[in-house]
């Protein structure tokens, strides 16, 4: 099968005045054609970083280490002038804020056509219809007429849409989506999703969906990544990782998803605690003080992810089994 991301042993730190920031602890991950992978975790668990340092868009503080393929070919450490040729054509990123990637001077078919133009070479002409094209494609009505108009003309969704429209002018085979709908009321950020799985149905697209909302990830995901404090928890199937966490961070996660219980009444249970500062990680599991199963080893180790249960899955965790420790939990108590 054909990775068209594959990231190995991928760590990112930022310099600050006050010591090293350790934003992303070796992170390794493939996204195969047509899959969408979501990323999960708590604001401040390195998620957006991870995707930072793949389009080469750290701070000026930040530093990235490790390997990072796009359908084979390294771009890490690369110059501007090669990877502005893999930006935008093959990978390209849409952002919570629209106008993170929208020029609010330019009208929408200026920005397009320029990118057309760039790119492939297109007449102006040309790149005009392609656009026009490209935003009947995210379901811009009245395309034709709206994209002589500004960025602030149009509504939260709609401008999400024409984010979404100029990310994939160019056919990216890799689609990073970070947190793309958070901002966005119930009802457009279902349409917007909607839309991402149309565009990945049509297109083949790799996509990577960084979202705090486990909601998010159950409808559009194929497989998930858990992370934590800048490192990997868990990884595997987003079935597997629903029915079955083995975690218990993951565990947490899924227990402080919205639901509706047999009374109606929402019960949102919550983790307790904070994630530990990444200056000065803790010693062993860096999920130990709010782990309610911990032991002696999880303080004096740190768990390496390592491979569980087959079919892609991997924990970083000491414990067998979170049912099973739990049970040994009660009888040591007993
Ligand atoms: N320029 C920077 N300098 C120092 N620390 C940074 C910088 N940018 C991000 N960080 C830190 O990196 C960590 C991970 O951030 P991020 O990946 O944005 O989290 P999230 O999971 O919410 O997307 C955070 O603790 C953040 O404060
Ligand atoms: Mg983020």
């Amino acid at each position: 099968m054909s990775n068209v991301l594959e990231v190995t042993n991928l760590n990112t730190s930022f310099w600050t005045p006050e010591g090293d920031v350790n934003a992303v602890s070796n992170v390794s991950f493939t996204i195969q054609r047509g899959e969408t992978l979501g990323i999960v975790g708590e604001s401040g668990s390195g998620k957006s970083q991870i995707f930072m340092s793949i389009m080469g868009l750290l701070a000026s503080n930040g530093r990235a280490t490790g390997s990072v393929k796009v359908t084979g070919t390294e771009i890490l450490g690369v110059t501007t002038a090669e990877l502005n040729k893999i930006r935008g054509a093959r990978m390209s990123m849409i952002f919570q804020d629209p106008m993170t990637s929208l020029n609010p001077y330019l009208t929408v078919r200026r920005q397009m056509t320029e990118v057309l133009m760039t790119h492939k070479g297109m007449t102006e002409k040309e790149a005009t219809e392609a656009s026009i094209r490209m935003l009947d494609q995210v379901q811009i009505p009245e395309a034709r007429r709206r994209i002589n108009m500004h960025p602030h003309e149009f509504s939260g969704g709609m401008r999400q849409r024409v984010m979404i429209a100029m990310a994939l002018l160019c056919g990216p085979e890799l689609l990073i989506a970070d947190e793309p709908t958070t901002a966005l009321d119930v009802t457009v950020q279902a349409q917007i999703l909607d839309l991402l799985s149309q565009l990945r149905r049509d297109n083949g697209m790799a996509i990577a969906l960084i979202t705090h909302d486990l909601g998010v990830i159950a409808g559009l995901a194929d497989r998930v990544m858990v992370m934590y404090a800048g490192a990997v928890a868990e990884k595997g199937s987003v079935r597997d990782i629903f029915k079955r966490p083995q975690h218990p961070y993951t565990e947490g996660l899924l227990r402080s998803m919205p639901r509706l219980d047999e009374s109606g009444i929402n019960r949102l249970a919550t983790i307790g605690g904070q994630p530990p500062n990444l200056q000065n990680l803790p010693s062993g599991c860096s999920f130990r003080e709010r782990c309610p199963y911990a032991f002696d080893r999880c303080a004096s180790e740190r768990p390496a992810l390592r491979e569980s249960g087959g079919a892609g899955r991997a924990k970083a965790c000491h414990l067998d089994e979170i049912g099973a420790v739990r049970q040994t939990k009660i009888g040591v108590v007993a």
